[in-house]
């Protein structure tokens, strides 16, 4: 592994280098979206930082230089995100997944460091002692990162569109106390 996992602030090097990662890696199809760095860049520095939970991690080469980025924060009602899939599910299944949830909000590996576990230790990092009931995300069907949550234990909660012309989504969602929850 020539890689290793750091914390990641909201300036410097590294968070410049993570926005790169994330503005190539959704560039890609089937987002095709170059512009997006721009608009992640402003959403974490202004908004997303200043959130309950707020953490995110970068995965660095030896030399420096960064190769993916994840971050995430505790979901509240009044977050677009929150409410938006809260109003898509039944009473049970929002009070199951959303009551006490940890939002994995974006997670990019640059495009020629794929497929080689990166993604899947961000997502553990992440993850790693939080002390919510769930963590839940959403991801489009026509994207293949649904396969790596399934295989971290994230089951698709339900399919949803976040505009009506737009493209669907998994919710997924993982339980972070198994066993405990007494469901
Ligand atoms: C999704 C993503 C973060 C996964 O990171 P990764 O480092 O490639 O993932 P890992 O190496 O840990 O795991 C590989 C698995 O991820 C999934 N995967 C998703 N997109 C992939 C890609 N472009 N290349 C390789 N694997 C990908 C596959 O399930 C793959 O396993 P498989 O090859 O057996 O099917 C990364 O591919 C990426 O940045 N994609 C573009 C942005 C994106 O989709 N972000 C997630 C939005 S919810």
């Amino acid at each position: 592994m020539s890689w290793r996992i750091e914390r990641l602030t909201t300036d410097g090097p590294l968070f410049e280098g993570a926005i790169d990662v994330y503005s190539r890696a959704f560039a890609e199809p089937p987002y095709s979206d170059p512009g997006r760095g721009d608009e992640i860049r402003s959403r974490m520095v202004e908004v997303h930082c200043l959130r309950q939970g707020y953490r995110a991690f970068c995965a660095v080469e030896r030399e420096g230089r960064v190769v993916g980025m994840i971050y995430g924060y505790h979901g509240l009602p009044g977050q677009w995100w929150h409410d938006t899939v809260g109003a898509a599910l039944s009473e049970e299944a929002a009070g199951r997944w959303l009551s006490d949830s940890y939002e994995v909000v974006e997670v990019a590996v640059a495009p020629e460091s794929q497929g080689q576990g990166i993604g899947a230790a961000l997502v553990r990092d992440l993850l790693d002692g939080l002390p919510e009931a769930t963590a839940v995300l959403s991801t489009r069907t026509d994207s293949r990162a649904h396969v790596l949550y399934g295989r971290l234990g994230f089951e698709v909660v339900t399919t949803m569109r976040f505009a009506p012309r737009g493209a669907p989504f998994y919710v997924m969602g993982l339980d972070l106390r198994p066993g405990k929850s007494g469901r």
